[in-house]
């Protein structure tokens, strides 16, 4: 069977990166991460990331490019990341998260990022700094 799949957003806007800090579960609870979620049957990634980030964080979104790679999470289940453009909405924490901050790429350090996500966190601003 193939592995299941969440999908996160690097949701970039005015050079900034958006970074999310998880309220649960109590493991996870603090950390930061980018935002998204568990792809669903039926749907493509960009379509899962589409909704994740709609019921997440209030906002419309599209999906730019995937950051090549994927990350485990644990057996059978994988990290994937596409760089994301804000459409419409100012994102709030509607679900899943207590905090949001915009970072800039000399700020992506302060946070404490779940390791899963670092990777394309890095290759997120190593983008955001090239724009
Ligand atoms: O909301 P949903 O149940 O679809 O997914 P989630 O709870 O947000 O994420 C599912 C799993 O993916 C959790 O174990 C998260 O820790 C992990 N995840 C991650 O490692 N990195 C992200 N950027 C987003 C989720």
């Amino acid at each position: 069977m193939s592995d299941s799949v969440v999908v996160a957003g690097a949701v970039c806007d005015g050079g900034r990166l958006l970074a999310a800090r998880r309220s649960a579960p109590p493991e996870l609870a603090g950390r930061w991460e980018l935002p998204g979620g568990k792809q669903e049957p039926g749907e493509s990634g960009e379509q899962a990331l589409v909704r994740e980030l709609r019921e997440e964080l209030g906002v419309e979104a599209e999906p730019q490019e995937r950051i090549p790679g994927e990350w485990p999470l644990k057996p059978g289940l994988v990290l994937r990341v596409w760089t994301v453009r804000l459409l419409a909405g100012v994102p709030s924490p509607l679900e899943d998260h207590d905090e949001l901050r915009w970072l800039t790429p000399d700020e992506t350090d302060t946070v404490d990022w779940l390791d899963q996500d670092r990777p394309a966190v890095a290759e997120a601003v190593r983008r955001l700094r090239e724009a």
